[in-house]
């Protein structure tokens, strides 16, 4: 039996940009501090949960506001990370490679992203075997490549096994620094060969290959990349972060952005920010994939 919804495939002219951008996210209705699996974490410094509902819809109403429709995935007692949806899996095209935690904590989200994600009429691939992989937290498009981080959250005998899946070039990029162990945490794509990133979050080799294959770095102050500036949420022009970002804001500004901010401070208590309350389902503005296939629909 399928319970698929039927997927709409509509060729569109390759100059135009695609469908409307299409964003999942999941209400922190049980969101909290409930173990510790990132040097941010800590059961002593709960969430205020009225609060984090506050913020989520604040930044659910900016997504919306810049052009964004939103789906939510239902949120589940006992469950306080699902709120973290760029952790469900990478979307590649109509495939999603589903999420294999490193953590416990998480692994129990994984059932609830698969459902979600193939009853939305995704092709769901699980991670590759024996490995971790934390999804789009820690692979991003930029251009044709993926950019992946390894080591702290997912490994990268996966990612070279994603790149064979997709038939795509992957890079990568060992992650140095606890406090920023998603590579969402210290590098994001704007544009096919525009980027920002944290340079401290990598290694040497990992900053001399970013620089090498991304034409156009914007660096991140440490005093704003752990305000989260890295983890930002990209549509079309518009940039939105964490509140605190004033100087990469005004760097966005000055290269024909759109920046925003909201505060998301109960987030950052778990670790994360406002790209990683997302996932974009019809590909990141800087996947050159997204250009080059045909739009595809999810029919409500
Ligand atoms: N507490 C969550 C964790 O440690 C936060 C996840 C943040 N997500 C992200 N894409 N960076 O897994």
């Amino acid at each position: 039996m399928s319970f698929r919804k039927k997927v709409v495939i509509e060729p569109i002219p390759k100059s135009m940009t695609t469908s409307t951008p299409h964003i999942l996210m999941c209400p922190p209705d049980f969101y909290g501090i409930e173990y510790e699996i990132n040097p941010w974490m800590s059961r002593h410094r709960q969430a205020d949960q009225p609060l984090a509902m506050e913020q989520w819809n604040a930044l659910r109403r900016l997504l919306i506001d810049i052009g964004a429709e939103i789906s939510l995935l239902e949120p589940v007692q006992g469950l306080p990370d699902l709120v973290f949806t760029a952790n469900a899996a990478l979307i590649f095209q109509n495939r999603a490679v589903l999420s294999h935690f490193r953590h416990p904590q998480r692994q129990r989200e994984q059932p609830r992203n698969e459902t979600w994600l193939s009853a939305a009429g995704f092709t769901v691939e699980p991670a590759p075997e024996g490995t971790c992989f934390e999804g789009a937290g820690d692979a991003l498009f930029c251009g044709d490549t993926l950019f992946a981080g390894y080591r702290i959250r997912s490994d990268a005998t996966g990612h070279q096994k994603i790149g064979e899946l997709l038939d795509c070039r992957v890079i990568p990029l060992e992650l140095v620094d606890p406090f920023f162990y998603h590579i969402d945490t210290c590098f994001c794509p704007l544009a096919a060969g525009k980027a920002l990133y944290f340079p401290p979050a990598f290694d040497e080799y990992g900053q001399r290959v970013l620089a090498e294959l991304v034409d156009e770095l914007i660096e991140v102050s440490a005093e704003e990349a752990r305000r989260f500036a890295c983890n930002a949420v990209v549509v079309g022009n518009a940039v939105v972060t964490n509140t605190g970002c004033a100087e990469l804001h005004a760097q966005l500004k000055s290269q024909g952005f759109h920046p925003h901010e909201t505060p998301l401070d109960e987030f950052v208590k778990a670790g994360g920010s406002a790209k990683c309350l997302t996932l974009r389902l019809d590909g990141e503005e800087a996947a050159a994939w997204k250009y080059q296939e045909p739009a595809r629909r999810i029919q409500p």
